[in-house]
């Protein structure tokens, strides 16, 4: 395989300043935690971004100043200058989307190059992927997940069945278009037998063989790449997507997604080993959220009118409106436990400013026991009957808070009771989507 320009471009840097340590940072709930503001505030101390699993599905939100991006495959870094982001062997990538987000960022002023590089083994999304994603929810009916339909599942499907595309072979346009045909004819072959329409050839390898065009230079073997920035001392953050509960082996399975989204799932996904790896941050907020379907013992549909009131909590990347419910500390408990979450960022406490009496699940009934721990299936956790604590609401705005000591006495306690609940240190609260809205503990 020939040399990339982008890669071979990347600047010598002298090794990062502070000694963070790579940090891999997962979402500790179902997903849109605030994972990507919190990258966005970290990234001040690590030279390097790294997305490791999932795809378009994820849609992490930065605001910067006035302006918002939401950003679904490019790692949250890439907004900083001198930052490296690098899309892992672990992330399924939509060549055609991955085009759509660099041609918007580069509309918005932001530079994006020699500072984005691209896995050779990442798999791709292929159009009848997003075919056969639409296809089988609408065959389950009222069974459906509510998955985002960008062709995730049968992506990793292709790939764990090794009949897969990889991003390298976007290197050679001839013996690709071959791949496309002959992968082409088998999956209309499946989405025929599913009863949906079959794909024609054009004018989808055209748009491909485009993109391909664009994305070759950021194409190269990542591994190596990631391997050598750690030996020249970068320090690399790890951008979980999805969240602990969509995890393909630990989530709320067969209502999850299809990649593994705990902290394991950042080793596999980028090639760097297990003992490299120095702390992980659970990102988690200050009550929960959903969407799509599957068990969710605290959903309370007042919580979520109130939020949608507020013009919070619809998604990023579907525009669906979220599911919402209290805070629930039995999932995040066993979030911490397989992530192993050293350190905790609460998210959107300002959620709750004017919540009078605000319910924690501590435990969950089942069948006549008390449950510490989530069952593992789902059928069972969605019979699952929350027990609640009630904390007192302090019914005043967070949002000017700067420092922990500046935050009402009530929820400075109730922060604290979500970390002691969770069992890991409390180092972050985010109390506005603005980098400055954040509290260091
Ligand atoms: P991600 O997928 O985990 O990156 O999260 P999303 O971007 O999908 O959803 C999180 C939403 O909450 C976005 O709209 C963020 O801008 C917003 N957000 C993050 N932290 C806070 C916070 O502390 N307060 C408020 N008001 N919004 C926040
Ligand atoms: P970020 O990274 C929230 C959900 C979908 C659906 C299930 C399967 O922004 O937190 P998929 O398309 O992956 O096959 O859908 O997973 N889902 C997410 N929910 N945040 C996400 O990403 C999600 N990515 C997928 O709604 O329930
Ligand atoms: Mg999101």
């Amino acid at each position: 395989m020939k040399i990339t320009p982008f890669a071979a471009r990347v600047p010598r840097l002298r090794p990062d300043p502070i000694i963070m340590a790579n940090t891999i940072l997962v979402g500790a709930q179902w997903g849109d935690e605030g994972k990507g503001k919190i990258i966005d505030f970290l990234t001040d101390e690590a030279g390097v971004v790294v997305r490791t699993q999932g795809g378009n599905n994820a849609g992490h939100t930065i605001v910067h100043g006035n302006k918002k991006f939401v950003l679904h495959l490019i790692p949250s870094g890439i907004l900083r200058r001198g930052k490296i982001c690098v899309i892992g062997n672990g992330v399924v990538v939509d060549p055609l989307a991955l085009v759509t987000e660099i041609t918007g960022l580069r509309k918005k002023g932001v530079p994006v190059g020699a500072n984005l590089l691209l896995s050779d083994s990442a798999h791709l999304v292929m159009p009848w992927h997003r075919a056969l994603d639409e296809a089988r929810e609408q065959r389950k009916g009222r069974n459906k997940i509510g998955t985002t339909k960008r062709g995730i599942g049968p992506a990793y499907g292709d790939k764990a069945a090794r009949t897969g595309l990889r991003t390298g072979d976007l290197l050679d346009a001839v013996s690709f278009a071959a791949k496309f045909k002959a992968r082409l004819r088998e999956s209309n072959a499946v989405l025929r037998s599913l009863g949906a329409k079959p794909l024609p050839l054009q004018p989808a390898l055209r748009h491909y063989l485009a993109a391909a065009k664009v994305l070759r230079p950021h194409i190269t073997n990542t591994v190596v790449w990631l391997h050598d920035a750690m030996a020249r001392g970068r320090n690399m953050l790890f951008e979980g997507a999805q969240g602990t509960y969509l995890d393909l082996d630990h989530g709320t399975y067969p209502f999850v997604t299809s990649s593994n989204t705990t902290a394991g799932g950042a080793c596999t996904g980028s090639g760097v080993p297990p003992h490299r790896m120095d702390r992980v941050i659970g990102v988690m907020k200050a009550y929960t959220t959903r969407v799509g379907e599957g068990p969710f013992p605290t959903e309370d549909d007042t919580i979520g009118e109130m939020l949608h009131g507020m013009g919070r909590e619809f998604g990023a990347t579907t525009g669906r409106a979220r599911r919402c419910g209290w805070f629930d500390a039995v999932a995040t408990r066993y979030a911490a436990m397989i992530n192993g979450i050293d350190e905790l960022a609460i998210t959107n406490l300002d959620g709750l400013d004017r919540v009078p009496r605000i319910k924690v699940c501590t435990a969950y009934r089942l069948d006549g026991k008390t449950l510490k721990h989530p069952p593992t299936d789902a059928d069972s956790w969605a019979r699952c009957r929350p027990v609640y604590r009630t904390f007192r609401g302090w019914m005043q705005d967070t949002s000017k808070a700067r420092r922990f000591a500046q935050l009402p006495p009530a929820a400075r306690t109730y922060v604290k009771a979500l970390a002691g609940l969770t069992g890991a240190k409390l180092r972050i609260v985010s109390i506005g989507a603005g980098h400055d809205e954040t509290i260091r503990l």
